[in-house]
Protein backbone atom coordinates (compact mmCIF):
# COMPACT_ATOMS: atom_id res chain seq x y z
CA UNK A 1 0.00 0.00 0.00
CA UNK A 2 1.64 3.27 -0.94
CA UNK A 3 2.00 6.42 1.72
CA UNK A 4 -0.55 9.07 2.01
CA UNK A 5 -0.37 12.28 2.99
CA UNK A 6 -2.21 13.78 6.38
CA UNK A 7 -5.67 14.18 5.55
CA UNK A 8 -6.12 17.74 5.44
CA UNK A 9 -3.63 17.33 2.54
CA UNK A 10 -5.66 14.93 0.63
CA UNK A 11 -9.20 17.32 1.20
CA UNK A 12 -7.36 20.84 -0.10
CA UNK A 13 -6.58 22.10 -3.26
CA UNK A 14 -3.79 24.57 -4.15
CA UNK A 15 -5.44 28.05 -3.55
CA UNK A 16 -6.63 30.18 -7.24
CA UNK A 17 -4.59 33.12 -7.57
CA UNK A 18 -3.87 36.32 -10.12
CA UNK A 19 -0.99 36.24 -12.48
CA UNK A 20 -0.19 34.04 -15.30
CA UNK A 21 -1.26 30.37 -16.04
CA UNK A 22 1.33 29.78 -18.42
CA UNK A 23 -0.10 26.64 -19.15
CA UNK A 24 -3.22 28.22 -19.60
CA UNK A 25 -1.71 30.97 -22.06
CA UNK A 26 0.15 28.03 -24.33
CA UNK A 27 -3.17 26.61 -24.57
CA UNK A 28 -4.58 30.07 -26.42
CA UNK A 29 -1.12 30.25 -28.25
CA UNK A 30 -0.07 33.37 -26.20
CA UNK A 31 3.77 34.26 -25.43
CA UNK A 32 3.62 35.62 -21.49
CA UNK A 33 5.25 39.05 -22.33
CA UNK A 34 2.34 39.90 -25.15
CA UNK A 35 -0.70 39.73 -22.20
CA UNK A 36 -1.55 42.26 -20.31
CA UNK A 37 -1.57 40.93 -16.22
CA UNK A 38 -4.59 42.93 -14.43
CA UNK A 39 -5.00 39.96 -12.31
CA UNK A 40 -1.88 41.02 -10.12
CA UNK A 41 -2.38 44.12 -8.04
CA UNK A 42 1.75 44.86 -8.49
CA UNK A 43 3.18 48.39 -9.06
CA UNK A 44 3.02 48.46 -12.86
CA UNK A 45 5.42 51.05 -12.94
CA UNK A 46 8.23 48.47 -11.68
CA UNK A 47 11.00 48.50 -8.80
CA UNK A 48 12.91 51.94 -7.92
CA UNK A 49 16.11 51.90 -9.91
CA UNK A 50 17.94 52.05 -6.22
CA UNK A 51 16.21 48.47 -5.49
CA UNK A 52 17.39 46.99 -9.04
CA UNK A 53 21.11 47.57 -8.37
CA UNK A 54 21.04 46.22 -5.33
CA UNK A 55 19.53 42.90 -6.04
CA UNK A 56 22.51 42.99 -8.56
CA UNK A 57 24.52 43.63 -6.21
CA UNK A 58 24.04 41.00 -3.52
CA UNK A 59 25.99 38.03 -3.16
CA UNK A 60 24.75 34.72 -4.18
CA UNK A 61 27.40 32.49 -3.82
CA UNK A 62 27.08 32.52 0.08
CA UNK A 63 24.37 31.54 2.78
CA UNK A 64 22.47 35.06 3.01
CA UNK A 65 22.24 36.48 7.11
CA UNK A 66 19.55 33.67 8.28
CA UNK A 67 18.36 36.16 11.03
CA UNK A 68 18.18 39.26 8.11
CA UNK A 69 19.77 41.64 10.98
CA UNK A 70 20.20 44.65 8.72
CA UNK A 71 16.64 44.52 6.96
CA UNK A 72 14.88 43.48 10.26
CA UNK A 73 17.04 46.92 12.46
CA UNK A 74 16.12 48.81 9.44
CA UNK A 75 12.53 48.19 9.06
CA UNK A 76 11.78 48.38 13.11
CA UNK A 77 13.54 51.80 12.80
CA UNK A 78 11.35 53.10 10.45
CA UNK A 79 8.03 51.39 12.56
CA UNK A 80 9.58 52.98 15.67
CA UNK A 81 9.89 49.07 17.27
CA UNK A 82 12.28 46.78 18.40
CA UNK A 83 14.15 44.87 16.31
CA UNK A 84 13.09 41.70 17.87
CA UNK A 85 8.82 42.60 16.95
CA UNK A 86 9.83 42.53 13.12
CA UNK A 87 9.96 38.90 11.33
CA UNK A 88 11.14 38.44 7.85
CA UNK A 89 9.58 35.98 5.13
CA UNK A 90 9.77 34.91 1.63
CA UNK A 91 6.74 37.03 0.68
CA UNK A 92 3.93 37.96 2.99
CA UNK A 93 2.47 34.59 1.98
CA UNK A 94 5.05 32.86 3.54
CA UNK A 95 4.70 34.71 7.21
CA UNK A 96 0.30 33.60 6.69
CA UNK A 97 1.62 29.64 7.59
CA UNK A 98 3.88 30.85 9.57
CA UNK A 99 1.18 32.62 11.83
CA UNK A 100 -0.87 29.59 11.47
CA UNK A 101 1.54 26.79 12.53
CA UNK A 102 2.55 28.96 15.52
CA UNK A 103 -1.10 29.29 16.66
CA UNK A 104 -3.41 27.19 15.04
CA UNK A 105 -4.29 22.93 16.07
CA UNK A 106 -6.64 20.71 15.55
CA UNK A 107 -9.39 21.84 18.70
CA UNK A 108 -8.75 25.59 17.43
CA UNK A 109 -10.94 28.63 15.56
CA UNK A 110 -9.83 30.34 12.62
CA UNK A 111 -11.86 32.92 11.79
CA UNK A 112 -11.44 34.82 8.16
CA UNK A 113 -13.39 38.04 7.26
CA UNK A 114 -14.51 37.34 4.11
CA UNK A 115 -14.57 37.41 1.00
CA UNK A 116 -10.78 37.86 0.89
CA UNK A 117 -7.53 36.28 0.23
CA UNK A 118 -7.88 31.95 0.01
CA UNK A 119 -4.51 31.69 1.69
CA UNK A 120 -5.11 32.30 4.97
CA UNK A 121 -8.11 29.44 4.83
CA UNK A 122 -5.78 26.88 3.37
CA UNK A 123 -3.52 27.83 5.74
CA UNK A 124 -5.62 27.24 8.87
CA UNK A 125 -7.10 24.51 7.32
CA UNK A 126 -3.65 22.58 7.00
CA UNK A 127 -3.28 23.18 10.92
CA UNK A 128 -6.26 21.16 11.46
CA UNK A 129 -8.65 24.35 12.69
CA UNK A 130 -12.03 24.82 12.40
CA UNK A 131 -12.52 28.03 9.60
CA UNK A 132 -15.28 30.06 10.11
CA UNK A 133 -16.10 33.27 8.17
CA UNK A 134 -18.01 36.38 8.82
CA UNK A 135 -19.10 38.08 5.47
CA UNK A 136 -19.11 41.53 4.28
CA UNK A 137 -22.14 42.05 1.88
CA UNK A 138 -21.13 42.69 -1.42
CA UNK A 139 -24.02 43.62 -3.61
CA UNK A 140 -24.32 45.98 -6.87
CA UNK A 141 -21.07 47.66 -6.40
CA UNK A 142 -21.54 48.55 -2.22
CA UNK A 143 -19.23 46.76 0.20
CA UNK A 144 -20.06 46.51 4.09
CA UNK A 145 -18.73 44.91 6.74
CA UNK A 146 -21.22 44.58 9.71
CA UNK A 147 -18.58 45.41 12.93
CA UNK A 148 -21.23 44.73 15.32
CA UNK A 149 -22.03 41.11 14.46
CA UNK A 150 -18.37 40.24 13.39
CA UNK A 151 -17.66 41.45 17.66
CA UNK A 152 -20.67 38.98 18.25
CA UNK A 153 -19.32 36.20 16.49
CA UNK A 154 -15.64 36.85 18.35
CA UNK A 155 -17.35 36.48 21.79
CA UNK A 156 -18.98 33.81 21.02
CA UNK A 157 -16.93 31.55 19.01
CA UNK A 158 -13.37 32.64 20.85
CA UNK A 159 -10.95 32.20 17.74
CA UNK A 160 -7.73 31.40 18.06
CA UNK A 161 -6.77 33.68 14.96
CA UNK A 162 -8.72 35.98 12.95
CA UNK A 163 -7.42 36.83 9.98
CA UNK A 164 -8.43 40.61 8.46
CA UNK A 165 -6.97 42.20 4.99
CA UNK A 166 -7.04 46.13 5.34
CA UNK A 167 -7.70 47.26 2.58
CA UNK A 168 -9.12 43.92 1.72
CA UNK A 169 -8.41 41.77 -1.29
CA UNK A 170 -10.54 41.55 -3.54
CA UNK A 171 -13.20 44.06 -2.11
CA UNK A 172 -11.21 47.28 -1.67
CA UNK A 173 -12.57 48.25 1.68
CA UNK A 174 -10.95 50.03 4.36
CA UNK A 175 -11.02 49.51 8.12
CA UNK A 176 -10.21 52.50 10.17
CA UNK A 177 -8.76 52.68 13.12
CA UNK A 178 -11.55 53.04 15.65
CA UNK A 179 -13.45 49.91 14.41
CA UNK A 180 -9.75 47.95 14.02
CA UNK A 181 -9.22 49.23 17.60
CA UNK A 182 -13.04 47.65 18.71
CA UNK A 183 -12.12 44.24 17.01
CA UNK A 184 -8.78 43.81 18.32
CA UNK A 185 -10.50 44.09 21.90
CA UNK A 186 -12.87 41.82 20.76
CA UNK A 187 -10.11 39.58 20.03
CA UNK A 188 -7.83 40.23 22.37
CA UNK A 189 -10.74 39.60 25.02
CA UNK A 190 -11.10 36.11 23.53
CA UNK A 191 -7.45 35.21 24.11
CA UNK A 192 -6.68 35.19 20.60
CA UNK A 193 -4.84 36.96 18.00
CA UNK A 194 -5.71 39.29 15.19
CA UNK A 195 -4.09 39.50 12.39
CA UNK A 196 -4.15 42.41 9.98
CA UNK A 197 -2.87 41.53 6.53
CA UNK A 198 -1.59 45.10 5.58
CA UNK A 199 -0.20 44.16 2.60
CA UNK A 200 -1.72 46.65 0.19
CA UNK A 201 -1.26 49.29 2.71
CA UNK A 202 1.54 51.36 0.86
CA UNK A 203 -0.59 51.22 -2.33
CA UNK A 204 -3.69 53.09 -1.08
CA UNK A 205 -4.39 55.55 -3.35
CA UNK A 206 -6.57 58.26 -1.77
CA UNK A 207 -6.47 58.32 2.14
CA UNK A 208 -3.57 58.02 4.21
CA UNK A 209 -3.92 54.50 6.16
CA UNK A 210 -3.91 54.67 10.05
CA UNK A 211 -1.17 53.23 11.85
CA UNK A 212 -1.84 50.71 14.64
CA UNK A 213 1.88 49.80 15.54
CA UNK A 214 1.19 51.73 19.32
CA UNK A 215 -1.23 48.29 19.60
CA UNK A 216 1.48 45.59 19.20
CA UNK A 217 2.07 46.31 22.76
CA UNK A 218 -1.31 44.18 23.29
CA UNK A 219 0.55 41.24 22.33
CA UNK A 220 -2.93 40.44 20.59
CA UNK A 221 -2.05 41.95 16.88
CA UNK A 222 0.25 41.11 13.94
CA UNK A 223 0.49 43.75 11.39
CA UNK A 224 1.30 41.70 8.07
CA UNK A 225 3.15 43.80 5.51
CA UNK A 226 3.74 42.90 1.70
CA UNK A 227 6.90 44.40 -0.44
CA UNK A 228 6.11 42.89 -2.97
CA UNK A 229 3.17 44.46 -4.43
CA UNK A 230 4.59 48.44 -3.83
CA UNK A 231 8.20 47.81 -4.55
CA UNK A 232 7.09 45.63 -7.36
CA UNK A 233 9.82 42.56 -6.34
CA UNK A 234 7.00 40.33 -7.17
CA UNK A 235 9.58 37.73 -8.20
CA UNK A 236 12.05 38.22 -5.58
CA UNK A 237 9.35 37.31 -2.48
CA UNK A 238 9.71 39.70 0.59
CA UNK A 239 7.33 40.24 3.59
CA UNK A 240 7.35 40.60 7.21
CA UNK A 241 5.53 40.98 10.37
CA UNK A 242 5.18 43.24 12.86
CA UNK A 243 4.33 42.18 16.33
CA UNK A 244 5.21 41.34 19.91
CA UNK A 245 8.27 39.94 20.50
CA UNK A 246 6.67 36.92 21.99
CA UNK A 247 4.73 36.38 18.84
CA UNK A 248 7.86 37.30 16.65
CA UNK A 249 9.89 34.70 18.75
CA UNK A 250 7.23 31.92 17.18
CA UNK A 251 7.47 33.02 14.19
CA UNK A 252 11.39 32.84 13.73
CA UNK A 253 11.35 29.20 15.36
CA UNK A 254 8.44 28.37 12.42
CA UNK A 255 10.28 29.81 9.45
CA UNK A 256 13.06 27.22 7.84
CA UNK A 257 16.15 27.99 8.15
CA UNK A 258 17.57 31.37 5.10
CA UNK A 259 13.92 31.73 3.96
CA UNK A 260 14.87 35.15 2.81
CA UNK A 261 17.41 35.43 -0.18
CA UNK A 262 20.42 37.98 -0.02
CA UNK A 263 18.97 39.58 -3.19
CA UNK A 264 15.79 39.97 -1.61
CA UNK A 265 17.27 41.59 1.76
CA UNK A 266 19.24 43.57 -0.66
CA UNK A 267 15.98 44.85 -2.57
CA UNK A 268 14.67 45.54 1.23
CA UNK A 269 17.17 47.80 2.09
CA UNK A 270 17.17 49.73 -0.82
CA UNK A 271 13.56 49.86 -1.22
CA UNK A 272 13.34 51.72 2.57
CA UNK A 273 15.64 54.56 1.14
CA UNK A 274 14.75 57.97 0.24
CA UNK A 275 14.47 57.45 -3.95
CA UNK A 276 12.74 54.48 -3.61
CA UNK A 277 9.76 56.03 -1.49
CA UNK A 278 10.13 59.01 -4.07
CA UNK A 279 9.10 56.15 -7.02
CA UNK A 280 6.58 54.91 -4.94
CA UNK A 281 5.40 58.38 -4.45
CA UNK A 282 5.08 59.03 -8.02
CA UNK A 283 3.40 55.89 -8.68
CA UNK A 284 0.75 56.18 -6.52
CA UNK A 285 -0.30 59.59 -7.45
CA UNK A 286 -0.28 57.93 -11.52
CA UNK A 287 -2.04 55.10 -10.39
CA UNK A 288 -4.39 57.26 -8.57
CA UNK A 289 -5.42 58.87 -11.60
CA UNK A 290 -5.95 56.17 -13.64
CA UNK A 291 -8.03 54.05 -10.77
CA UNK A 292 -10.25 57.33 -11.26
CA UNK A 293 -10.28 56.77 -14.57
CA UNK A 294 -10.86 53.14 -14.82
CA UNK A 295 -13.71 53.45 -11.88
CA UNK A 296 -15.46 55.84 -14.37
CA UNK A 297 -15.15 54.04 -17.25
CA UNK A 298 -16.48 50.32 -15.90
CA UNK A 299 -19.24 52.40 -14.37
CA UNK A 300 -20.23 54.14 -17.56
CA UNK A 301 -19.92 50.19 -18.78
CA UNK A 302 -22.76 49.69 -16.07
CA UNK A 303 -20.07 47.25 -14.41
CA UNK A 304 -20.20 48.99 -10.92
CA UNK A 305 -18.19 48.66 -8.17
CA UNK A 306 -16.88 50.51 -5.10
CA UNK A 307 -14.47 53.09 -5.29
CA UNK A 308 -11.54 50.64 -3.54
CA UNK A 309 -9.10 51.93 -1.45
CA UNK A 310 -6.35 50.64 -3.11
CA UNK A 311 -4.93 49.82 -6.63
CA UNK A 312 -7.57 47.41 -7.59
CA UNK A 313 -10.84 47.89 -8.46
CA UNK A 314 -14.14 45.53 -7.80
CA UNK A 315 -16.72 45.31 -11.10
CA UNK A 316 -19.85 43.30 -11.52
CA UNK A 317 -20.24 41.66 -14.93
CA UNK A 318 -22.43 39.29 -15.00
CA UNK A 319 -20.52 35.90 -15.70
CA UNK A 320 -16.92 36.38 -14.55
CA UNK A 321 -15.49 33.80 -16.20
CA UNK A 322 -16.96 34.65 -20.04
CA UNK A 323 -15.58 38.24 -19.37
CA UNK A 324 -11.76 37.16 -18.21
CA UNK A 325 -11.95 34.53 -21.10
CA UNK A 326 -12.76 37.05 -23.58
CA UNK A 327 -10.13 39.75 -22.28
CA UNK A 328 -7.65 37.10 -21.89
CA UNK A 329 -7.83 35.87 -25.77
CA UNK A 330 -7.07 40.06 -26.88
CA UNK A 331 -4.44 39.84 -24.91
CA UNK A 332 -5.43 40.94 -21.43
CA UNK A 333 -5.93 38.82 -18.45
CA UNK A 334 -8.39 40.50 -15.51
CA UNK A 335 -9.00 38.41 -12.35
CA UNK A 336 -11.78 35.95 -12.15
CA UNK A 337 -13.37 36.47 -8.59
CA UNK A 338 -15.09 33.15 -8.06
CA UNK A 339 -12.68 31.96 -6.20
CA UNK A 340 -13.63 34.67 -3.97
CA UNK A 341 -17.21 33.46 -3.99
CA UNK A 342 -18.09 36.15 -6.56
CA UNK A 343 -18.68 34.82 -9.30
CA UNK A 344 -20.27 37.87 -10.69
CA UNK A 345 -17.40 40.26 -10.48
CA UNK A 346 -14.11 40.57 -11.60
CA UNK A 347 -10.87 42.40 -10.02
CA UNK A 348 -8.84 44.43 -12.44
CA UNK A 349 -5.21 46.12 -11.09
CA UNK A 350 -4.42 49.36 -11.78
CA UNK A 351 -1.76 49.58 -14.48
CA UNK A 352 -0.16 52.09 -16.73
CA UNK A 353 -2.31 54.67 -18.67
CA UNK A 354 -1.99 53.39 -22.06
CA UNK A 355 -3.03 49.52 -20.67
CA UNK A 356 -5.86 50.62 -18.71
CA UNK A 357 -7.20 52.76 -22.31
CA UNK A 358 -6.61 49.75 -24.30
CA UNK A 359 -8.08 47.61 -21.56
CA UNK A 360 -11.37 50.23 -21.58
CA UNK A 361 -11.43 49.93 -25.21
CA UNK A 362 -11.33 46.03 -25.49
CA UNK A 363 -14.44 45.86 -22.90
CA UNK A 364 -16.23 48.56 -25.58
CA UNK A 365 -15.81 46.43 -27.95
CA UNK A 366 -17.37 43.08 -26.13
CA UNK A 367 -21.05 41.70 -25.85
CA UNK A 368 -22.35 44.27 -23.05
CA UNK A 369 -23.18 42.69 -19.97
CA UNK A 370 -27.07 42.10 -20.18
CA UNK A 371 -26.29 40.51 -23.66
CA UNK A 372 -23.32 38.36 -22.21
CA UNK A 373 -26.19 37.64 -19.41
CA UNK A 374 -28.65 36.13 -21.84
C1 LIG B 1 -3.97 40.14 0.74
C2 LIG B 1 -2.69 39.50 0.35
N1 LIG B 1 -1.83 39.13 1.29
C3 LIG B 1 -0.67 38.55 0.98
C4 LIG B 1 -0.33 38.31 -0.34
C5 LIG B 1 0.97 37.65 -0.62
O1 LIG B 1 1.89 38.58 -1.11
P1 LIG B 1 3.44 38.31 -1.12
O2 LIG B 1 3.67 36.90 -0.66
O3 LIG B 1 3.87 38.54 -2.53
O4 LIG B 1 4.03 39.29 -0.15
C6 LIG B 1 -1.20 38.67 -1.35
C7 LIG B 1 -0.87 38.40 -2.76
O5 LIG B 1 -1.66 38.52 -3.65
C8 LIG B 1 -2.41 39.30 -1.01
O6 LIG B 1 -3.29 39.68 -1.94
Amino acid sequence: MSARPNPPFDRLEPVAHGAFDHAELAGLGLAPETVIDFSSSINPYGPATVVEKAVRAADIARYPDRESHALREAIAGREGVDTSCVALGNGSAELIDHLARAYLAPSATALIVGPTFGEYERASRLCGARTLFFGRAVSRGRVSLALEGLLETVARERPRVVWLCNPNNPTGDYLRRPAAERLLEGVSAAGGLLVVDEAYRDLMLWEEPDGLVDLLATGGLALLRSMTKDHAIAGLRLGYVLAATAVVRALRVAAPPWNVGAPAQAAGLAALSEPAARHLELCRRRMARQAAFLRRELDGLSYPGPPGAANFLLAEVGDAAKLRRALLEKGLQVRDCASFGLPEYVRVSVRRSEECRRLVSELKRLPHRSEARA
